[in-house]
């Protein structure tokens, strides 16, 4: 009795299962990762003074959005410099005096030529600004900067979005210990829900 039951309403069970994953309302990572002059990388030809990839020509390819990143496929040779402040960019220069705009990556390895991967996470919606300030500007002056437009899509991600932490405040005298339930997932909602649905499928079966 007991076994007729279960496989009758196994099927069911399972189609059920597969539904609730199908239309569990988990978050959609909708985030890209692009990768700098795609094949190209993130290089200067010193030979012939020209970057290794037509960089604005690139960007126009990209949609950017924010909780993107952008990915520098360089190596310790190369510099990149973020910067929101557009002087800073048309000057291929940083004066840090003026400007805290501006953010400077490098790999803080002193040996040259060593394969190096820059991941920026694009945090900022509007324009954003990209250039190597390797060679005293020249690299930039000889077009290895570019300009972005991120929009914002779906948002910062939890993991890039810290806002600043809270004001401080005196600790009041100890309360009593309160439990807090653990975050809930799509899953979890659904559970007793499932647990009904089994429940009836084994009444109608009965
Ligand atoms: C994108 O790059 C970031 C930083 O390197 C990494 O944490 C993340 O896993 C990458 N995402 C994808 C989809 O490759
Ligand atoms: C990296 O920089 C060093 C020192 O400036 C130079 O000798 C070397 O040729 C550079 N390598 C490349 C690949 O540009
Ligand atoms: C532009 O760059 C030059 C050096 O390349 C520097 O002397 C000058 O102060 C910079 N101007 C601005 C407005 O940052
Ligand atoms: C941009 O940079 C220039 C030159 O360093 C500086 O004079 C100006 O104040 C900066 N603008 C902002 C908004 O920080
Ligand atoms: C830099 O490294 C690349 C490969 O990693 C190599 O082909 C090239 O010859 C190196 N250049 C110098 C100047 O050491
Ligand atoms: C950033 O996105 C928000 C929300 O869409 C929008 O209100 C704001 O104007 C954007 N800022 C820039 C500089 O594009």
């Amino acid at each position: 009795m007991e076994n007729k039951n279960f496989k009758t309403c196994f099927p069911f069970v399972v189609s059920l299962l597969i539904l609730i994953a199908v239309v569990s309302p988990l978050p959609a990572a909708a985030y890209t990762n692009h990768t700098v002059g795609a094949a190209a990388g993130w290089f200067f030809n010193a030979d012939t003074a020209t970057p290794a990839a037509k960089y604005s020509d690139w960007a126009a390819t990209q949609t950017f959005n924010l909780g993107d990143y952008l990915i520098f496929k360089t190596s310790t040779n190369q510099s990149v410099i973020q910067t929101y402040n557009e002087t800073t960019y048309k000057n291929c220069s940083i004066d840090y005096s003026e400007d805290d705009d501006t953010f400077s990556f490098t790999s803080g390895n002193s040996e040259f030529n060593q394969s190096l991967t820059i991941a920026i996470p694009l945090t900022i919606n509007g324009t954003n600004y990209y250039f190597s300030d390797s060679d005293d500007g020249v690299q930039c002056q000889q077009g290895m900067a570019f300009e972005i437009d991120v929009k914002y899509g779906s948002g910062l991600p939890p993991s890039l979005n810290q806002p600043p932490p809270p004001a401080y405040v005196e600790p009041s005298p100890p309360l009593p210990d309160v439990t807090t339930p653990p975050p809930s997932t799509g899953f979890r909602t659904n559970l007793p829900w499932l647990v009904s649905v089994i429940t009836l499928c084994g009444m109608v079966v009965l």
